[in-house]
């Protein structure tokens, strides 16, 4: 009998590969994988324009950081306060560092230090909400929380564009039969359509309060009022708002909705807190319920003791006058970016509230290239290509802090504007 060659080849290319060991096996079932063979072949025809994976070898408080020898002005941090290098913050945390050591190395469910009920207390005051619960990311907390805010039968609608960790929590929400709808775009509009003839039970909206790639955001209001009237609650991942934006730093769902007692809120206490962890908002009667039914509570690890004491830090910094002054010289570097990025000409997708200041850019190539002529000049920014924002739509992303010198912003600015030319033969 004659067996086509195709078939002859998918043969021996299984003989082959049971030949193989099973990590090896699994490097080459991986390797032949489209996302997979993609970005190589993106890293092969340009290997000096990628700029991921780098490592740093050193870092000073002025935002610069080291790699191969050359130092950077490091404008791919969320840290945007500065609160890293915080003498007050450092200090809290080596001193509970010295008191309770490292890690209290079990789950919650079991038993948890003191200063986790002190710092979900402190993060309570400061958003003026009865209660808090911390969970070790904000991808942790929207993995364990999601899918058990919206179970069996439940309506789930999630904001197509906001965070993975939302989209990847729905699949798990789906595998125990919740029912999900995808919204898009992320208007009030579209969602009236979309509820329109649903069965609205059990209904939950996951969105962002502010886009990580763009450092745009929805219509809040407007989405927890049309959910509030089918009977629902809006879950609303905070990330990039936390300590920066609103009164005092509560967020972006607080200076949209003026209080937080109505939605639930995700916060992260990794970027403009500079800790580590996040913390969902709560009153005291669904906190148990929440802490029996996300299992990446039960299931997972907690943050370690000091940074729970540094949250704490961070939270009476939050309260007080230096606080101002350092939201000041946030908003300063902000605004003098933004308003420099369009004297030039550049476009920015936000306005001049966010630390996320978005520039468009083109394709992925000429994306990769400008985040390498910067490099050269010792900026460094993050170029965002497909798959994080849509095909041909590449983006520069620089993150604004507080602790940045004015002169860094100044030699981003000189560096993009002699890159202006060349970046306009790209429209
Ligand atoms: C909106 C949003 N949610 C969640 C995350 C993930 O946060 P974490 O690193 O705490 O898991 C990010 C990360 O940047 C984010 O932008």
């Amino acid at each position: 009998m004659r067996i086509k060659s195709s078939t002859k080849q998918r043969v021996l290319r299984m003989r082959r590969c049971k030949e193989l060991d099973p990590v090896k096996r699994l490097v080459s079932r991986l390797g032949n994988q489209q996302h997979i063979r993609i970005a190589r072949e993106f890293l092969r025809r340009m290997p000096d324009l990628h700029l991921k994976d780098l490592v740093v070898d050193a870092v000073d408080p002025q935002r610069r950081m080291q790699i191969n020898g050359q130092w950077l002005c490091n404008f791919g941090s969320d840290s945007y306060l500065g609160f890293d290098w915080h003498p007050r913050v450092q200090a809290r945390l080596a001193e509970a560092a010295g008191e309770w050591g490292l890690h209290n190395g079990a789950s919650r469910m079991f038993h948890s230090v003191r200063l986790a009920q002190e710092a979900e207390r402190s993060l309570a005051d400061w958003l003026e909400v009865e209660d808090t619960l911390i969970f070790p990311s904000v991808t942790l907390a929207n993995t364990g929380l999601i899918p058990a805010l919206a179970g069996r039968g439940d309506l789930l609608v999630v904001d197509q564009h906001a965070h993975n960790s939302i989209q990847e929590s729905a699949k798990i929400a789906i595998g125990n039969r919740a029912r999900l709808r995808k919204l898009h775009p992320s208007t009030g509009t579209s969602l009236r359509k979309l509820l329109r003839g649903e069965d609205t039970t059990g209904l939950v909206l996951a969105t962002d309060g502010v886009y990580s790639m763009e450092g745009t955001s929805p219509p809040l209001a407007e989405l927890v009022q049309i959910t509030k009237e089918h009977g629902g609650i809006c879950y609303i991942d905070d990330a990039h708002a936390t300590a920066v934006i609103g009164p005092r730093g509560r967020g972006m769902a607080y200076q949209c909705l003026g209080s937080l007692k109505e939605v639930l809120v995700v916060g992260s206490l990794s970027k403009g807190f500079s800790c580590m962890g996040a913390f969902v908002t709560c009153t005291s009667e669904l906190k148990p319920l929440l802490k029996m039914k996300s299992n990446t509570y039960i299931f997972g690890g907690p943050v370690p003791p000091p940074y729970l004491a540094a949250v704490c830090e961070v939270c009476d910094i939050l309260d007080s006058v230096e606080y101002d002054l350092i939201l000041d010289q946030l908003r300063d570097r902000i605004t003098h970016l933004v308003k420099g990025l369009h004297s030039i000409g550049y476009t920015t997708l936000s306005g001049t509230q966010s630390p996320v200041v978005s520039v468009p850019i083109g394709d992925i190539e000429q994306t990769l290239l400008v985040g390498r002529r910067l490099y050269d000049r010792g900026l460094y920014v993050q170029s965002v290509t497909y798959p994080a924002v849509p095909f041909n739509c590449g983006l520069i992303r620089i993150l604004v802090n507080a602790i940045h010198p004015p002169e860094s912003i100044d030699l981003l600015l000189n560096a993009l504007s002699d890159l202006w030319p060349q970046i306009q033969t790209y429209k």
